[in-house]
């Protein structure tokens, strides 16, 4: 089932998601399934709970339609990440264009570190303590950004920020055009 994607300005957004118990919560499977069924609606390589109006920690993400002989690291590269926990970071800043599913309209250079440790459960409830890098490390921390309740455009220059005030305020008041089925704050 594809799920409404929730827009900016939307205090779900900017909540601190909480670690679940995997044994009680109801449907994770399917929870999964459909987050995975709306990030692809939507074109998406990486979704997060509070995208989706929840205050889970749990993001799922697919790097596969990317994959090229630059890189072939991608192909498999389709998680789930529960309870997840960032330990370490690591490297040096690098800045690279991003976009949000509950951003639409914006892409922007987001300085992120090139290395992280995190902990996690994958969708079968394994734990996991893994290290990664490059664009899997900005997609993740762009994803774990968000069950932290910070979104990309809290990262970019005063510049730029100032450039997409705009956009953000209308989005704050529910004007925004998009293709994939989505919910604003009013
Ligand atoms: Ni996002």
């Amino acid at each position: 089932m594809i799920l409404p994607i929730y827009i900016y300005g939307h205090p779900v957004l900017r909540k601190v998601a909480q670690d679940i118990d995997p044994e009680t919560y109801p449907n994770l499977k399917e929870l999964i399934d459909n987050m995975f069924e709306t990030m692809y609606n939507a074109d998406g390589i990486g979704l997060a709970g509070p995208q989706v109006g929840l205050e889970d920690r749990i993001f799922v993400v697919d790097l596969s339609p990317l994959e090229d002989e630059e890189h072939p690291e991608f192909k498999d590269f389709k998680k789930a990440f529960i309870n997840a926990h960032i330990i370490e970071r690591g490297g040096e800043l690098d800045a690279v264009e991003e976009g949000c599913l509950s951003i639409p309209g914006i892409h922007e250079k987001v300085p992120r570190e090139e290395e992280i440790r995190i902990q996690y459960l994958d969708e079968n409830l394994q734990p996991h303590d893994e290290v990664f890098s490059g664009f899997r490390a900005r997609v993740i921390q762009h994803e774990y950004d968000h069950i932290d309740g910070i979104l990309f455009v809290d990262k970019i220059s005063p510049l730029r920020k100032r450039m997409v005030k705009g956009k953000l305020a209308n989005m704050e008041k529910g004007k925004v055009a998009c293709e994939y089925r989505i919910r604003t704050v009013r």
